[in-house]
């Protein structure tokens, strides 16, 4: 068995101190595995990644990468000690070209490498070399998410954790990201992945995590979470009941 490559251990973070968010969250994530984060609107995921790549306050427990503690990295710090984060939204720069933002994402690296880093890019995202110079508000929405994530993986993160990089794109388009987030996984990159679609994020990821009001209600592997009613239930069940108080009546 893989040693995990991230480890989270107890994770309290939120945007003001005594009003936690997340609270207490504990994870880990091999090399080569997905592990998806799944749960209801407002439950704290996007607060639980943005923790770990030093974007919002944490306000108590630890964070290793590799068997280092991590714990009191800033963003730029955790970046360069290979933690990669694509955020939720804004995470490309709309004016600038998709080559300039894949230089923006490498520009801590000297000449050679980033040379080398963008040859990557370029072979790994095909659909990126037409578009060059296109500023990146004149890609679809699919190609953002692509820009996106060749821009964390310009620092060769070793550990890459993606917030909803499918959303409000098409059937079509998610499979082709999803497609990119299996084989970025298969490189040997841990992917910590957040998702909205349960059924599509399961059958991509190895391991599941479902986060409830700021806590982990219910974790396990992938296969076994597609089929566990305590799942639906979280969703459609008491939890849905008690945020959308007409569905509460109507039961
Ligand atoms: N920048 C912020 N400042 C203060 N509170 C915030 C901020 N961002 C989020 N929150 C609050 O934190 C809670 C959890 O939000 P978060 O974005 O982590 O949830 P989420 O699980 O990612 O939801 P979604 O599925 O809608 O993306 C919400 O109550 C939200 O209002
Ligand atoms: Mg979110």
């Amino acid at each position: 068995m893989t040693e995990p490559l991230l480890v989270a251990s107890d994770v309290v973070a939120g945007y003001r101190p005594g009003l936690p968010i997340v609270q207490g969250v504990s994870l880990q994530v091999a090399a080569g595995e997905i592990l998806v984060v799944l749960g209801p609107n407002g439950a704290g995921k996007s607060t639980l990644v943005k923790s770990l790549a030093g974007a919002c306050p944490r306000y108590g427990g630890r964070v290793s990468l590799g068997g280092r503690d991590v714990s009191a990295l800033a963003a730029h710090e955790l970046a360069a000690a290979g933690i990669g984060f694509v955020p939720q939204s804004a995470n490309i720069f709309t004016t600038l070209t998709v080559e300039e933002n894949l230089r923006a994402g490498g520009h801590l690296l000297d000449r050679a490498l980033l040379r080398d880093r963008l040859a990557e890019a370029w072979a790994r995202f095909p659909d990126l070399v037409a578009k060059r110079r296109a500023p990146g508000h004149a890609l679809s929405g699919g190609q953002r998410q692509m820009l996106a994530v060749a821009r964390a993986l310009m620092m060769a993160p070793r550990v890459l954790m993606l917030d909803e990089p499918s959303a409000g794109l098409s059937p079509l388009m998610v499979g082709e990201v999803f497609r990119q987030v299996r084989a970025i996984a298969d490189g040997g990159i841990a992917v910590l992945m957040v998702e909205q679609n349960v059924k599509a994020g399961l059958k991509l990821a190895d391991r599941g995590l479902v986060m409830v009001g700021g806590r982990v209600a219910h974790e396990g592997a992938a296969a076994a979470l597609q089929g566990d009613p305590l799942l639906a239930e979280l969703y459609l069940g008491r939890h849905a009941a008690h945020a959308d108080p007409i569905a509460g009546a109507a039961r």
